[in-house]
């Protein structure tokens, strides 16, 4: 079958780069300061740009919710929809392990083990992997929004221990959710590069058929319907 499917439309393409550079700056500025890698007036003006990239990433959270609602629903109606299937991926990390380890030495070992077969039970618009990663993703923008802009305005009314949780919590589940993304999400979709050009490209965030229905059978016979362009003869 040839065609494309539709994928990312633009304004989650837009949401995705505006979290995915603010979420860098705010990462390396906040490290650079919580490890004392600079101090004084190098430290002030970096917490100046950690502020002001939060600031564009909230504005930009709040603009998609209200401007792409229907985005934001059938984002977390997919990524909350766990199924057998979705389970089942676990069982083998829908392949992967085996995708990267096959012909080497070490796979001779663990091809015993489950997590290393072959093959991946068939998967919907985001494997389980994936779905783990939005929800991760909004649950981390929720709280760090959140703890965040508290530290910033309500300093004094959070107390001591307040501000200890606040901070804490601010700072370790940024480094997790930083690992995470980097050495999984990062990698992960740079392999699958059909899907990686079309969230980049300029110009449409489509998919070509094929790869629709191998990766995402279930997306593709649940949601894709079939458009023809008219043509002028
Ligand atoms: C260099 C950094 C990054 C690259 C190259 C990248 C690339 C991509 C690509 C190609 C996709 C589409 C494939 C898919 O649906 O899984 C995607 C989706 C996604 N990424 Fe990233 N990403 C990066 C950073 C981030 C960061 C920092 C976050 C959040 C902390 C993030 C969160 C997400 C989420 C939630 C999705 C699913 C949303 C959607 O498909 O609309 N990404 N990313």
């Amino acid at each position: 079958m040839k065609g494309v499917v539709l994928r990312h439309p633009l304004s989650s393409r837009i949401m995705h780069f505006v979290n995915m550079v603010c979420w860098y700056i705010l990462f390396l500025t906040g490290a650079a300061v919580y490890f004392r890698l600079v101090s004084g007036a190098e430290a002030a003006m970096l917490m100046n740009v950690h502020i002001l990239a939060g600031l564009v990433l909230t504005v930009t959270v709040v603009s998609y919710l209200l401007i792409a609602p229907d985005r934001v629903f059938l984002f977390l109606q997919e990524v909350l929809n766990w199924d057998r299937d979705t389970l089942a991926w676990w069982k083998n990390f829908g392949g992967y392990p085996y995708r990267f380890l096959k012909g080497t030495k070490l796979y001779k070992y663990l091809e015993r083990f489950w997590f290393a077969k072959p093959g991946a039970p068939p998967q919907s618009k985001y494997n389980a992997g994936q779905k783990l990663l939005g929800i991760t993703v909004v649950f981390s923008l929720a709280v760090l929004g959140l703890t965040g802009w508290m530290l910033f305005f309500f300093r004094q009314a959070l107390g001591k221990d307040g501000v200890w949780l606040f901070f804490n919590a601010h700072v370790w589940i940024a480094i997790l959710v930083t690992l995470f993304v980097t050495f999984v999400h990062v990698p992960l979709v740079v392999i699958n590069w059909p899907d990686f050009v079309s969230m980049f490209r300029i110009g449409s965030g489509t998919v070509p058929v094929e790869w629709a229905i191998e990766h995402n059978p279930k997306w593709f016979e649940r949601d894709v319907v079939e458009v023809v362009e008219s043509r002028k003869d």
